[in-house]
């Protein structure tokens, strides 16, 4: 055994002199394809702004198909009167992870609880259940639907996992690194390649960014920015202050920045950490990080290159990289091969209500 921990002890070696640890790169595998029936109706409701309180807002609102699925802004919008204090999240690839929101707050897998958060959160959709669910009842398109996908009428529960199906299939397709990985290298682009080799080496990208996600799915304080929108623009910190008050993290008044994880776990330990965002369609999803201070890939890379930002808590990890221009380029080319086609749905026709004969439904 001694000799086998010291043969274990020299492989660290070589592989701490040529790359930096963290998970091989892997293509993306398939997820369990959800039924049919099931996406066709989730894709109406993910549209349809009757899910809202208000009926103006749908989850398009945010993740709009042709801003990468999120909503092109660094901070997204709330709940008509309330704004929000984190960048709206892709929800291409959303489905793989095992924690899913900046902070971790839901668990990776269980989508629909993650759908129910949203539409009855005050900051998101701010649905009453019995009401969306009225409202639903009163389109016979959607009576159908429901009877086809689910063998049943319209419900809160089957609302949700109507939507999770949808989400299901909003995966990367076809990206350069995917092709490259399995096999075809001519996929990426001499660049792009050095650009990879940079990600495994010298940049040490690939410690927190490996896998077939391109994220080690775990939690890391790199020192972002504050995005000062947060404390200087009354509705979001209204929003702000509510949110972290309702977690019952202590203090909340006192933030001058996003404590992320900590407001979840209460753990000093966890004071300003991120989930490590997949990298996956990264080039179409700016601007970056959890609050979207980062406009562009260039500013992403010149701010890992400085070793990250000012933290208490900042990731051993992070050091000045001494990235030449050149090399900066190449890292931004092979972020680019990140991406695959388009995920382009096009808004479906929503079905309009019909008024019902007294005593039906
Ligand atoms: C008012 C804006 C808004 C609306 C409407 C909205 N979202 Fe979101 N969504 C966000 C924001 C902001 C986040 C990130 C929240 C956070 O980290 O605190 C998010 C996160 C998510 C995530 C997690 C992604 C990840 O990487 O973990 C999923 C999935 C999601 N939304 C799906 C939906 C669905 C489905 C709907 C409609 C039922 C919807 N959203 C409506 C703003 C919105
Ligand atoms: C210590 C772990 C760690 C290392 C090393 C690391 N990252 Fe990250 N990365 C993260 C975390 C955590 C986030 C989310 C941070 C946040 O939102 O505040 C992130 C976010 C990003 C984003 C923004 C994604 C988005 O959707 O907003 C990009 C791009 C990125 N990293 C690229 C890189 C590159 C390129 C390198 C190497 C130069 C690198 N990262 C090294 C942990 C790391």
């Amino acid at each position: 055994m001694k000799g086998f921990g010291a043969f274990v002890g020299l492989i660290g070696v070589v592989l701490s002199a040529g790359a930096a640890a963290g998970q091989a790169l892997a293509p993306l595998p398939p997820l369990e394809p959800p039924k049919k029936e099931q996406v066709e109706l989730g894709k109406s409701l993910f549209f349809d702004p009757r899910l809202s309180g208000d009926g103006g807002v749908s989850c398009d609102s945010c993740h709009d198909p042709t801003t990468g699925w999120g909503d092109g802004k660094a901070l997204s919008t709330g709940y008509p009167g309330s704004e929000y204090f984190r960048n709206a999240q892709t929800l291409l690839n959303a489905a793989y992870y095992k924690r899913n929101y900046w902070d971790g707050r839901m668990a990776g897998p269980d989508l629909p609880t993650l759908v129910r958060d949203h539409l009855t959160e005050a900051h998101f959709m701010q649905v009453d259940g019995r009401l969306f669910v009225e409202r639903l009842r009163q389109v016979p398109e959607y009576e159908q639907m429901f009877q086809k996908a689910f063998n049943g009428e319209p419900t809160f529960g089957r609302t949700l996992n109507g939507i999770a199906a949808f989400l299901k299939t909003l995966t990367s397709r076809n990206a350069p690194i995917d092709r490259y990985l399995k096999g075809d290298a001519t996929a990426l682009s001499a660049e792009a390649r050095e650009g990879l080799a940079l990600f495994r080496g010298k940049a040490g990208c690939i410690q927190c960014h490996g896998g077939a996600l391109l994220t080690d799915q775990k939690f890391h304080a790199l020192g972002v920015p504050p995005n000062q929108a947060v404390f200087a623009e009354p509705l979001r910190h209204i929003t702000f202050r509510r949110f972290f008050r309702t977690l019952g993290a202590p203090n909340a008044e006192n933030y001058r920045e996003d404590p992320g994880l900590y407001g979840v776990t209460k753990d000093r330990a966890d004071w300003g950490k991120f989930r490590t965002a997949s990298l996956r369609e990264v080039s179409r999803t700016a601007p970056y990080m959890h609050n979207g201070s980062l406009a562009t890939l260039e500013e992403v890379v010149a701010f890992y290159d400085r070793g990250g930002g000012q933290h208490g808590n900042k990731s051993p990890l992070l050091r000045p990289l001494n990235l030449t221009e050149s090399e900066k380029r190449v890292l931004v080319e092979f972020l680019k091969s990140l991406s695959g086609d388009p995920v382009v749905i096009e808004r479906p026709e929503l079905p309009d209500y019909k008024p019902r004969k007294l005593g039906q439904n």
